[in-house]
């Protein structure tokens, strides 16, 4: 585990962990407060994330952005990640061996942070974070605490742009996030 930003990231440029690095343009290593209390995680990068460098900047973040802005979360207060940090050819989901091999990076980036709350953005995000017997439709808006985080799986925002009914769900969600972090900081 690296202690500082710089020597983490440092480490992660010329990564070769898994065959991901092979295809990739950039590496989306994550962006926002590097000292938030509320992190946000997703799948991996998609073709726009890939070609800019950042997390959720294609049609699922704009998405993204505008549920922030309903719920007044603001994209630069809050942390977000991937589980991988290369784009899996063609917006498949990473395969267990890309996961493993990425999420040491992902675990160094949660100590570094020190989020109160983890938002984790669908099913991969789900499996890959708190284990493969959780599922997102059964967790989703269920808090789920562990080791002193508070986790809250939500649909991936690419999902809402597939069912237009899981915008609700999604905003409620960010709501009850909302709601957790102000209650922690009040106590
Ligand atoms: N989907 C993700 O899971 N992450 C991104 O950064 C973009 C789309």
């Amino acid at each position: 585990m690296y202690k500082t930003w710089e020597d983490l990231e440092k480490s992660i440029i010329n990564c070769q962990k898994c065959k991901l690095c092979k295809q990739r343009q950039n590496i989306v290593f994550g962006t926002g407060n590097k000292e938030a209390d509320i992190m946000f995680i997703g799948e991996g990068p998609g073709a726009d994330e890939d070609r800019l460098g950042e997390p959720f900047v294609g049609r699922a973040g704009k998405l993204m952005n505008m549920a922030f802005d309903v719920v007044g979360i603001k994209r630069e207060e809050v942390y977000i990640a991937n589980v991988v940090k290369c784009r899996p050819p063609g917006n498949r989901n990473p395969e267990d061996d890309e996961a493993n091999s990425c999420l040491d990076y992902l675990r160094n980036q949660v100590i570094l942070v020190k989020p109160k709350i983890i938002v984790l953005l669908g099913s991969v995000a789900l499996k890959n974070i708190l284990g493969k017997e959780y599922g997102i439709t059964a967790s989703r808006g269920k808090i789920i605490e562990k080791k002193g985080i508070i986790y809250i799986p939500t649909w991936h925002p690419a999902a809402l742009l597939r069912d237009e009914n899981k915008k609700v769900d999604f905003i409620r969600d960010l709501q009850k996030v909302l709601n957790e972090y102000k209650m922690l900081r009040d106590k």
